[in-house]
């Protein structure tokens, strides 16, 4: 696996999302045992930039991956996020009170198994909590030695600066793909709902991706293969109702037809290269920028080796012009 650079450390180049595992897609195909082989299958891959969340089916998650890392803890850097909450209707809410992330580090850490993060993101900015009190008790944590590296997530370039001026930003995750590249300061992906209003829905976020090749840090793509309609393997809006894509303005039956044009451009790329659709949604992240480092979701080992894969595909100038030319989403991402 060709590898990339986190905090002066290779990690590979494709790293590894594992929210699907406890949470948001397909949930009757959960399995405890083959989310736990499939990440000691992806360490040994080279697969070795992780993440999770603690919100991720309620601690769940994390608590799979402490299991997974057992005798693997030293050869992964190891993400999570705190700054969400479930509220009272299940839910989530923005939580940046200071006490909120002193206590949230504690169970995320006893989860994981482990006495330090490698990388703590704040999940969403909390608008009722200015972000240098939720970012200085995140620091506070790096002195302390809990954490070592701090992120952001879904933040505007006026935000990362702020965060920045204090502690320095590690990385920044926000959702890019194919038909979402607003971090790239190409706005299209209107973001509404609960995590996604305010500034960022109004103005957009400006060039994140910019800013981090700049500054040193991480840029990295959560949702890169489009919460999986990249791939060509959804053709229909046939999902259970606890997958949350049943509520996602992109994936009702009408949007979805239309964005399948997306998915005709990808699959005319992938021809030519024997590839699948799936790299190469992951491979044109890859050429962004040497700082970008895509973490595809899955809880399946087939799914796993073939995004891994993607790290060997190289675009080229044509390839990459096609695929920056694919019609506009139809629908919000929220
Ligand atoms: N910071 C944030 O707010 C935020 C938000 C969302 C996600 N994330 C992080 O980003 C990670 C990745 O995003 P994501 O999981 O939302 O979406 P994604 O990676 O775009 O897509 C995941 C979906 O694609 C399917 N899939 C994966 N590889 C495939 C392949 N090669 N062929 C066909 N289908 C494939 C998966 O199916 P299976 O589930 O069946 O394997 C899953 O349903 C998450 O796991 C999470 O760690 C962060």
């Amino acid at each position: 696996m060709r590898t990339r650079t986190f905090a002066g450390r290779p990690v590979g180049a494709v790293g590894l999302g594992c929210m699907p595992m406890s949470w948001a897609y397909t949930p009757a195909e959960r399995d405890d045992e083959a989310s736990v082989a499939l990440i000691r299958e992806a360490v040994e891959l080279g697969v070795t930039f992780l993440d999770t969340a603690d919100v991720y089916g309620l601690g769940h998650n994390e608590t799979l991956l402490g299991r997974a890392l057992s005798g693997l803890r030293d050869r992964v850097v190891l993400a999570t996020k705190a700054g969400l909450r479930p509220e009272a209707d299940g839910r989530l809410g923005r939580d940046g009170r200071p006490e909120h992330i002193r206590a949230a580090v504690e169970e995320s850490l006893r989860r994981l198994g482990t006495d330090v993060i490698d990388l703590y993101y704040l999940h969403r900015v909390d608008p009722a909590v200015p972000l240098v009190d939720t970012w200085g008790a995140m620091a506070e944590l790096v002195a302390e030695g809990k954490v070592r590296r701090l992120g952001l997530s879904e933040v505007t370039v006026a935000q990362a600066e702020e965060a920045h001026a204090v502690h320095p930003v590690a990385a920044i995750q926000s959702e890019m793909s194919l038909w979402t590249r607003d971090p790239m300061g190409v706005p299209g992906g209107t973001a509404g709902g609960s995590l996604g209003a305010g500034e960022l829905a109004a103005h957009g976020p400006g060039d994140v991706v910019g800013w981090c090749a700049a500054h040193g840090a991480v840029f990295v793509p959560f949702s890169p293969l489009g919460r999986g309609f990249l791939t060509g393997t959804i053709t229909s809006a046939d999902f259970d109702d606890a997958d949350v894509r049943s509520r996602s303005p992109r994936f009702r039956e009408e949007a979805l037809r239309q964005n399948l044009r997306i998915v005709e451009v990808v699959r005319r790329v992938a021809e030519r290269h024997g590839a699948t659709p799936a790299q190469v949604a992951i491979a044109w992240l890859l050429a962004q920028g040497e700082h970008v480092i895509p973490i595809p979701g899955t809880k399946k080992l087939r799914y796993l080796r073939e995004n891994a894969a993607a790290a060997d595909l190289e675009l080229t100038e044509e390839d990459l012009a096609e695929l920056d030319a694919v019609p506009p989403p139809v629908g919000g991402r929220y």
